[in-house]
């Protein structure tokens, strides 16, 4: 019995990779799922320099939303921001900003926090967009001593949303978009491995990104459970598959095969999530999970295990003990 679940799921992984075009052709160009006017929803879309989250972030302006493009790289999001707004002249003016994020630290993450919630306004969405994979190189650690993918991946995004959330509780109703992947079916979870050095020949930068995600995905839930508990039932907690896309993301994937999505379709589910009502139908204490052709996806066993999804939680919130100084009080106290 057991073999035939994982046979059946082994097809479904397949199916989702290989069929997303079949599965998807019928769907509307992502340019035209967007609701027509945004205008009043501040959208934050880390890494938006490239790839999904480049396009994620046009259609979001295109649309009228006031869009923060969170990026590492800022003097390429100012010339996107300008080329953008150049295209637009016709239409409306957009309004897009840019400000400094870099994964890789964690400081970097309290500074862009602070310099946001400064401003004591409301955050609509916030889309963890970002991430990397270092597909065939050797182990890399941060300067705070993380494996780098587990760092960029999950747990500076996880820092940000926490530090973010002031914000996203101001807004009458807001969403936390995940950008997943479907390899975190692949991938179990070691947080005993985060912060040490495995052997060369033992490290697999493959095992390394879907653990990440998995990571990302399980605290995630956790989270979504906890605001249901504290009844912060305005956040709805999202994350997405986007299908296989030619981004920058992976050597080789920036050329485009008949079965792969380009970066426009890659943002579709992404979109979705972030602005259709008919999400709030789908959601599980306060949490769901969308694969590249905006219907529920299968999540990975390991995310329905309770335990291991709350073992990633306690080690991410031990790791980041020392950067939570900024979270306002007495949501970090009750959401600890
Ligand atoms: N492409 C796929 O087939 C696929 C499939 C499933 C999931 N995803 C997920 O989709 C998301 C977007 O990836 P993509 O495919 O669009 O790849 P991409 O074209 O490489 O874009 C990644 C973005 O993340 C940014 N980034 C990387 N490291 C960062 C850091 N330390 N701090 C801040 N920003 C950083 C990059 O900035 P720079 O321009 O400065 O490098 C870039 O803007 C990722 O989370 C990825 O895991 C992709």
């Amino acid at each position: 019995m057991e073999r035939w679940a994982w046979t059946w799921n082994l097809w479904d992984m397949v199916k989702e990779i290989f069929c997303q075009k079949l599965l998807t052709y019928h769907l509307p160009p992502p340019s035209h799922l967007l609701p027509n006017n945004l205008s009043g929803l501040s959208v934050i879309v880390t890494g938006a320099t490239s790839g999904i989250g480049l396009q994620t972030a046009r259609e979001l302006a295109k649309a009228g939303a006031h869009v923060i493009m969170a990026c590492r790289n800022t003097k390429a999001a100012n010339n996107i921001a300008c080329q953008w707004k150049i295209d637009a002249h016709n239409s409306r003016i957009l309004d897009v900003e840019v400000m400094e994020l870099d994964l890789l630290s964690l400081s970097s993450v309290q500074k862009f926090a602070a310099t946001w919630e400064q401003r004591e306004e409301p955050l609509h969405i916030l889309i963890n967009n970002a991430g990397i994979y270092l597909m065939g190189e050797p182990q890399k650690v941060s300067d705070e001593g993380l494996e780098q993918h587990i760092q960029v991946n999950h747990v500076a995004p996880a820092l940000l949303t926490l530090l973010l959330l002031p914000s996203l509780l101001r807004a009458p109703s807001s969403r936390i978009i995940n950008v997943n992947s479907v390899v975190h079916h692949f991938a179990v979870v070691e947080p005993k491995y985060w912060k040490s050095r495995i052997e060369e020949h033992k490290f697999s930068s493959f095992k390394a990104y879907g653990a990440s995600k998995l990571a990302h995905l399980m605290f995630l839930k956790i989270l979504a459970n906890k605001l249901m508990e504290q009844r912060k039932t305005s956040i709805q907690c999202l994350a997405v598959h986007p299908g296989v896309v030619t981004t920058n993301l992976v050597p080789g994937f920036q050329k485009k095969s008949f079965w792969m999505f380009d970066p426009a379709e890659g943002a579709r589910s992404v979109l979705f999530c972030a602005t259709s009502n008919d999400v709030a139908g789908d959601l599980v204490k306060g949490f769901a999970y969308y694969s590249c052709n905006c219907k529920p996806g299968r999540i990975s066993p390991h995310v329905a295990d309770m335990d291991e999804c709350l073992e990633v939680w306690k080690k991410t919130m031990e790791i980041l003990q020392l950067n939570i100084n900024y979270i306002s009080q007495d949501v970090i106290a009750n959401i600890q």
